[in-house]
């Protein structure tokens, strides 16, 4: 496993390779669900490629960037048990070099949910993951639908700049309670991992009611809103019911693909959710 920092090096690593690589971006704290898109990434491609960068334009001023969790020795650790043949690694200067002034920036998508509640968020994303692809050159690139929004923002941004690279996307992986997992889990106490196990309970709530024929958005809404709310420390910032592909608020369960998503506060620690529902 060849572990690179700078972009030139990686450049030089990237000629002498012929064939599918398969590009898994994160931020670190691996767990399992980095772990299962790097599995993914084995299945389908000859090379994978793990990059692990905390970037620092998706995190607003108030946000959790100095306390977000590093454990990069605990990292490559972990991706050793896997077919790893890279990881990148750079560093801030590598990455925003001095007078960085070049941004992506979608403008559609990223205004609901997620970028409603932080705003700047997706163009740090975007940005950061363009300049990733440009750098790696990935025949495939894999991403969580923990992430949904991300997910969706990033297929977008293929179509609309021309990337040549095929978008894989992979299921949420969950901790035996239900909660996603999630680098921001590390924030939790033991307390708070019980009441965060509720989010995933709440959904469950609201996918029941929709299989059950529910389909005035409203009820669903209030329902999950209700069930979430009823626990102690917790703040909710949204529960939404949208269209999957455009991200517009229903209020009947009515297009193909539909997007139920929630974000809350657990005490201090902001954690999402999500499923999709095929009508
Ligand atoms: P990070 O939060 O480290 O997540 C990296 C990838 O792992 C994302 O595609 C995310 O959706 C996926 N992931 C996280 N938790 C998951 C889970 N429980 N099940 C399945 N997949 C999961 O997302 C980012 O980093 C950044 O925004 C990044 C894309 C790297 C750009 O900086």
């Amino acid at each position: 496993m060849k572990i690179i920092s700078t972009i030139k090096e990686f450049q030089k690593w990237r000629k002498g390779i012929k064939g599918s690589i398969g590009f898994v971006p994160t931020m670190g704290a691996l767990h399992n669900g980095h772990l299962s898109l790097i599995n993914s990434s084995n299945s389908l491609c000859e090379y994978t490629v793990v990059s692990i960068y905390l970037n620092p334009t998706q995190f607003a001023p108030h946000e959790d960037l100095n306390s977000y969790p590093k454990t990069i020795d605990k990292d490559l650790n972990k991706l050793l048990e896997y077919s790893v043949e890279c990881v990148f690694l750079p560093n801030d200067s590598e990455m925003y070099p001095l007078g960085f002034s070049t941004y992506v920036n979608e403008l559609d998508l990223s205004q609901f949910l997620e970028g409603e509640s932080r705003p700047n968020f997706f163009k740090g994303v975007t940005t950061i993951v363009a300049k990733l692809f440009n750098i790696i050159l990935p025949t495939h690139a894999f991403f969580g639908a923990k992430d949904a929004q991300q997910l969706l923002i990033i297929k977008k941004m293929v179509i609309d700049l021309a990337y040549n690279v095929k978008i894989i996307e992979c299921p949420i992986i969950r901790e035996a309670n239900g909660l996603a997992m999630s680098s921001r889990n590390e924030y939790l106490s033991s307390e708070e991992k019980n009441i965060a196990s509720n989010i995933y309970k709440a959904l469950k709530v609201g996918k029941e009611l929709i299989h059950s024929g529910e389909t005035n958005v409203k009820i669903i809404r209030k329902e999950i809103i209700n069930y979430i709310s009823s626990q102690n420390m917790v703040q909710i910032d949204y529960v939404s019911v949208a269209d999957a592909e455009t991200l517009m608020e229903l209020s009947e369960i009515s297009c193909n693909k539909i997007l139920v998503s929630i974000a809350v506060f657990i005490g201090k620690t902001r954690l999402i959710d999500n499923f999709t529902y095929y009508n």
